[in-house]
Order: structure tokens, then sequence, then C-alpha cells
């Protein structure tokens, strides 16, 4: 099992899960960060870090939102690992509005 970041973090970024994970699982690109299936341990605590809901454990995605996690395994692959956190994206807060978050 693993978490996996889905489509409310992109545009978004917050990178506050990145603060929280105890094992350095997340990778970002421009748009959004993805978990590293095999690293991350099933902690749960980037779940209520996020500030849009972006997280969910893979158990727990909607049918429709399971792609994410091909997704996810296949983006750590592609881009870096981030271990700090970083501004927001530009227009986060107003995507984070639009979300009714
Ligand atoms: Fe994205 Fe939420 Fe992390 S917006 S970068 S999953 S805190």
């Amino acid at each position: 099992m693993t978490h996996v970041v889905t489509d409310n973090c992109k545009g978004c970024r917050y990178t506050e899960c990145v603060t929280v994970c105890p094992v350095e699982c997340f990778h970002l690109d421009g748009t959004m960060t993805y978990i590293d299936p095999e690293n991350c341990i099933d902690c749960g605590g980037c779940v209520p870090a996020c500030p849009v809901g972006a997280i969910e454990p893979d158990y727990r995605l909607a049918a429709d939102k399971k792609f994410w996690i091909a997704i996810n395994r296949k983006r750590v692959a592609e881009t870096p690992v981030i271990t700090a956190r970083l501004p927001p994206l530009p227009g986060a807060d107003e995507r984070k509005l639009a979300l009714g978050r």
C-alpha cells in the first residue's frame, strides 16, 4: 500500500506534505508532487497536512481516481526528491478557494 497525490495538488503544490514525511518519499515537477510507492510507509501524516486534500491512501481512492496510483509511480522515476518546503505555486490560493477548501 501507499499514499497517492491526486489532482487537487496540481497548480497548488503547497509542499506542506513534504515537511511531515519521515521517509522523504515526495518528488516534484513544475505542477505538483508525487509519492514514491516503494518508500512510503503509509504513516498518513501527509493527509491532514495538505490544505487542499490532495493525498489519499491508495485503497481509499474513488474508482475514477485510481489512475493516480500509476501516475505517482511513473513520475517519481522521472522527477527529483523534494525534502524542504517551497513557496506554493502562483495562483495556489485562488485554486484552493475554487476547490472549496
Ligand atoms: Fe500538493 Fe498538498 Fe503537498 S497541495 S504539494 S499534496 S501539501
